[in-house]
């Protein structure tokens, strides 16, 4: 070989080698979308969700794959009939590259289809609609949080455990309420018990008096419920108000008692709950997690927190794959797919549907924390009904 030929081949080859660095770069910034309610009974909840997502992001020097972020947000108010114009503002005006997104479990519904109609990502950190990793799921469509099953079940398959055989539940008229009901049916049924009556109200509706009378008059041996953000400090304040608490054990998925004991004080002390995560975990991650937030935030960090975080970690997975390009959804889809997500709630993977497998926790209210009592259920995986991809 002439040596003018190997110069040149050894120009290509250094270009090669820098390519993947030029290509992120070129790229420009990565367009991030938030999609979270900023007001309203969930806006807590959204905050937390963007606070946990920016930590993890901060920890990577403000870059994800070699891409800077560039955010934008739309405060969606957990208002399912706005939710296809928000959504489209994310995906048509601003052009974002992934959307990260929602808390509702009925406005997520109308962004996984708007997401599955433009083949734009879709990360979702905290709403559990069953759909949006069933009938809905699509391979630019991931979920860093739960399905509503699956806090649901795990407390079904405990409270009949406890032996408990005839149960009243109580929710919002809405798919997470529904689900998450649905879910403990399943559980308790299973095993022996049985759901005497279903009673609800709409969201984000908190006048309970009148259903706190009716569970009175039923005398059930306990008390199934999903409330979240705002209407559950309102409602484990009434039951404990309204005697219940010391007469008829209340159950609930996590969410009754996370991010709200400030607010609940006493009253929610003892009460037992279901979730993928718990205050005292202790893994190194949690650890070094928990503090990280505590210090930037002067907050202690909660479960939507750790939703937050996991989902920019899951965007760091599937777009190092990519090397920063957010439309190769095959490769991203594939690094997700085979991925261990080192989370704070500990390591998970993601189903076929892209819903985490993870570990159900029952947890105990104790002071300001939800402590840890055991794993109710372990690497519970949702069962992804009705998804085709
Ligand atoms: C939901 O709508 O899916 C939801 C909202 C708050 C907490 C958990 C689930």
């Amino acid at each position: 070989m002439k040596r003018r030929q190997i110069g040149t081949l050894a120009l290509a080859a250094s270009l090669l080698a820098i390519a993947p660095l030029t290509f992120a770069q070129n790229q420009g910034k990565l367009k991030v979308g938030f999609m979270l309610p900023a007001t309203g009974t969930f806006a807590s909840l959204g905050s937390a969700i963007e606070n946990g997502f920016r930590l993890y992001v901060n920890e990577q020097g403000g870059k994800i794959a070699g891409r800077e972020i560039e955010y934008v947000s739309v405060d969606d108010e957990s208002d399912p009939s706005k939710a296809t114009d928000n959504v489209n503002k994310l995906i048509k005006r601003d052009n974002v590259d992934v959307i990260i997104g929602t808390v509702h479990s009925g406005v997520a519904m109308a962004m996984a289809k708007a997401a599955k109609e433009s083949g734009t990502l879709l990360i979702v950190p905290n709403a559990g609609a069953n759909a949006v990793t069933g009938p809905m799921c699509a391979p630019n469509i991931f979920r860093s949080s739960f399905s509503n099953w699956q806090p649901g079940y795990a407390m079904g398959e405990i409270a009949a455990k406890k032996g408990h055989k005839k149960i009243v539940t109580i929710t919002w008229k809405y798919a997470a309420g529904e689900e998450s009901v649905k879910g403990f049916k399943d559980g308790f049924e299973q095993n022996g018990g049985t759901v005497i009556k279903d009673l609800n109200l709409p969201f984000p509706n908190v006048e309970f008096q009148a259903l706190l009378t009716e569970i009175a008059a039923l005398k059930p041996d306990a008390v199934f419920t999903f409330f979240a953000g705002g209407g559950a400090v309102k409602f484990v304040k009434d039951y404990s108000a309204a005697g219940l608490k010391k007469k008829i054990p209340l159950y609930g998925t996590g969410f009754l008692t996370d991010g709200t004991l400030e607010a609940q004080g006493s009253d929610a002390d003892g009460l037992l709950t279901t979730l993928h995560y718990a205050d005292n975990l202790n893994n190194k991650r949690d650890q070094s997690f928990r503090l990280a937030y505590a210090k930037t935030y002067k907050l202690q960090p909660d479960v939507y927190a750790v939703q937050g975080f996991d989902a920019a970690q899951m965007l760091s997975i599937g777009l190092n794959a990519t090397k920063g390009d957010a439309k190769n959804i095959t490769v991203f889809e594939q690094a997700l797919r085979t991925a261990k997500i080192d989370s704070p709630r500990g390591v998970f993977t993601l189903s076929n549907s892209h819903n985490p497998i993870q570990d159900i926790y029952l947890r105990k209210v104790v002071g300001k924390e939800n402590v840890m009592e055991s794993i109710a259920h372990k690497a519970l995986a949702d069962p992804g009904l009705g998804c085709k991809m």
